[in-house]
């Protein structure tokens, strides 16, 4: 979409009521059939708008893309999400989001596609993104700490995207399972891969690519057994905008906390409530070692604290977690 028919967009989105085009034609500098011309661009893409001679025209119909238009009404964050840049199809946001960071986007740019046809999950898995019903965004952070820092914004991100759905859908019984997913009913939800471009004292970006499985209906196997959907949980259908921007307004202020505290621990209250590998036996596996016990709790660097032998603690930083009492999750 060009600028000037995103800026007609907007006005409308704004304005409960009819806007004339008059206005228009002078708030945009442009002509009564410049005018035209962007409401019929904005009809070809899904956008239903009245228009009515002598009041003018009035947008009766979104099309629930997560676009900036869309986003901006439900967005209360100053910096996060105050530029979105949206791809219909794209590989992976988190590439874009990358090469827009080491071009200099600046931070709380978000990279945000309808589908991707390379989503990236941990681990080199794939992260499927179909078309039209889920979230795929990847927003750029300049936290400027040593990189050691950086793997605790995977769990802080997690935290807030827990608000969201937790005031999106306060039955949702969502938790979070470090280091980086929200499952519902033991299925997952959501993933958060981070990425960084850092030297050992300065971080110069993080990419913070996040997936929420929002109105999906089904998952083909071998994936049903494992992955769930808000739609599949509530049954209800959500508004990507909205929680999109949600999601940028419960993680703005966590951010800005967490560069002042130099740690997570005013947040780990609130993740040990919500943790659900918190008092349970579990088995962590690293690339080339794995090691079992159970979960004490979450260090304020963002280490799971596995009790391996009676008394005895160990802080593990990285891995992949199964609960030995339900070994499919993943
Ligand atoms: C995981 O659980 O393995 C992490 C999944 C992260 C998926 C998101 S979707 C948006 C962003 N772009 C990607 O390619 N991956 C992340």
């Amino acid at each position: 979409m060009n600028d000037m028919t995103a800026l007609i967009l907007r006005r409308m989105i704004t304005c409960a009521d009819f806007v004339s085009g008059e206005a228009l034609c002078r708030e945009c500098g442009i002509s009564r059939s410049a005018v035209w011309k962007h409401i019929s661009l904005l009809r070809n893409d899904g956008y239903s708008i009245d228009a009515v001679t002598g009041r003018g025209y009035r947008l009766s119909g979104l099309t629930g893309r997560p676009v900036e238009a869309e986003v901006l009404p439900f967005l209360t964050a100053e910096r996060f999400g105050r530029k979105i840049v949206y791809h219909p199809v794209t590989a992976s946001t988190n590439i874009l989001a990358k090469a827009l960071a080491v071009e200099g986007a600046v931070e709380g740019c978000v990279v945000v596609a309808d589908s991707q046809t390379g989503g990236r999950g941990r681990m080199g898995r794939i992260w499927l993104s179909p078309s039209g019903v889920n979230l795929y965004f990847s927003l750029i952070l300049r936290p400027g700490v040593p990189s050691v820092r950086v793997p605790q914004l995977t769990l802080l991100v997690a935290v807030a995207i827990h608000q969201a759905l937790s005031a999106l859908s306060p039955d949702l019984a969502a938790m979070i399972k470090w280091p980086n997913d929200i499952l519902a009913n033991g299925k997952k939800l959501c993933g958060v891969l981070c990425e960084m471009q850092s030297e050992p004292d300065f971080t110069h970006f993080v990419v913070v690519g996040v997936g929420i499985n929002i109105n999906q209906s089904e998952f083909q196997p071998p994936l049903q057994e494992s992955a769930t959907s808000l739609f599949l949980e509530t049954g209800q259908l959500f508004s990507r905008p909205a929680l999109l921007a949600s999601v940028l307004n419960y993680f703005e202020p966590l951010y800005n906390a967490w560069l002042v505290e130099d740690d997570l621990g005013f947040i780990i209250p609130v993740l040990e409530a919500h943790s659900l590998l918190q008092s349970k036996e579990v088995t962590i596996d690293q690339l080339k070692r794995s090691m079992s016990g159970t979960v004490r709790g979450i260090s304020r660097f963002g280490e799971l604290k596995l009790e391996v032998a009676e008394g005895e603690i160990i802080l593990v930083s990285s891995g992949e977690a199964h609960l030995r009492t339900c070994p499919l999750i993943i």
